[in-house]
């Protein structure tokens, strides 16, 4: 199916921190604007007035892992409302720096959390009929999560010595390690999941990323 017969088109990228996915949203952007796509560009949390000052919280305020799940779903439920729904329902590609396979990863493998009570926050958040186009009653999830697959130990010597860390990034190398894990078995379970072996030189990662896409048939 090409994306013009489609309601939109989801895409997430997810990875440890370190992992470089951010740096490849331009080259990913310029490729589906090139195809004739409209893009919008945004992130998680955040991605609204209300969710950019939830991220604030989350990444500087101590708290424990509820207080972080309820408030990175708060931003999630204005974020779908006001700028994903609405830019789906337009036929936009939705290019979102993390999405709810986070809050798995982090909150759920990382912190340890209960992943039971992270699904029903998920079925409150993401579930609506103003969300999606046809999706009645069912979960709003990515068309496409490009995953960036970095070991654990590799993210941290990058990450050593950039800006200030704030609370995640500051954590041992073991959370990481639980982190990824948490994203490894949501890929193993998941074909929205586009495995992309960010160990590589940057070069190599984009043009993973380009054929992942093309190999979609989402760009020529
Ligand atoms: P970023 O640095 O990639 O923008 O992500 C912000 C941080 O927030 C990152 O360390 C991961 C964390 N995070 C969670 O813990 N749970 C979530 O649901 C999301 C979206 C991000």
């Amino acid at each position: 199916m090409s994306l013009s017969d489609m309601k939109g088109l989801f895409i997430t990228l997810e990875g440890i921190d370190g992992a470089g996915k951010s740096s490849h949203l331009d080259e990913i952007e310029a490729a589906f604007r090139a195809a004739g796509h409209r893009v919008i560009r945004t992130r998680e949390p955040g991605g609204t007035p209300l969710g950019e000052s939830l991220r604030t919280l989350v990444l500087e305020q101590p708290m424990d892992a509820l207080t972080e799940s309820l408030l990175v779903f708060a931003a999630r439920r204005e974020h779908v409302r006001q700028v994903i729904g609405p830019a789906l329902a337009q036929g936009d590609v939705v290019l979102c720096d993390r999405f709810t396979d986070a809050t798995f990863a982090y909150q759920g493998a990382g912190r340890g959390f209960d992943v039971g009570v992270l699904s029903i926050l998920e079925q409150w958040v993401q579930v609506g009929p103003a969300l999606r186009p046809g999706l009645a009653g069912e979960l709003l999830q990515p068309d496409l999560t490009l995953w960036f697959d970095l070991p654990p130990e590799v993210a941290a010597a990058r990450l050593a010595g950039a800006r200030l860390p704030d609370r995640f990034e500051s954590q041992p190398v073991d959370f990481f390690r639980r982190v990824a894990a948490g994203y490894a078995e949501r890929a193993r379970r998941a074909p929205r999941f586009e495995r992309i072996d960010a160990d590589r030189p940057r070069e190599a990662v984009r043009d993973q990323v380009l054929s992942a896409l093309a190999r979609r048939k989402l760009i020529p």
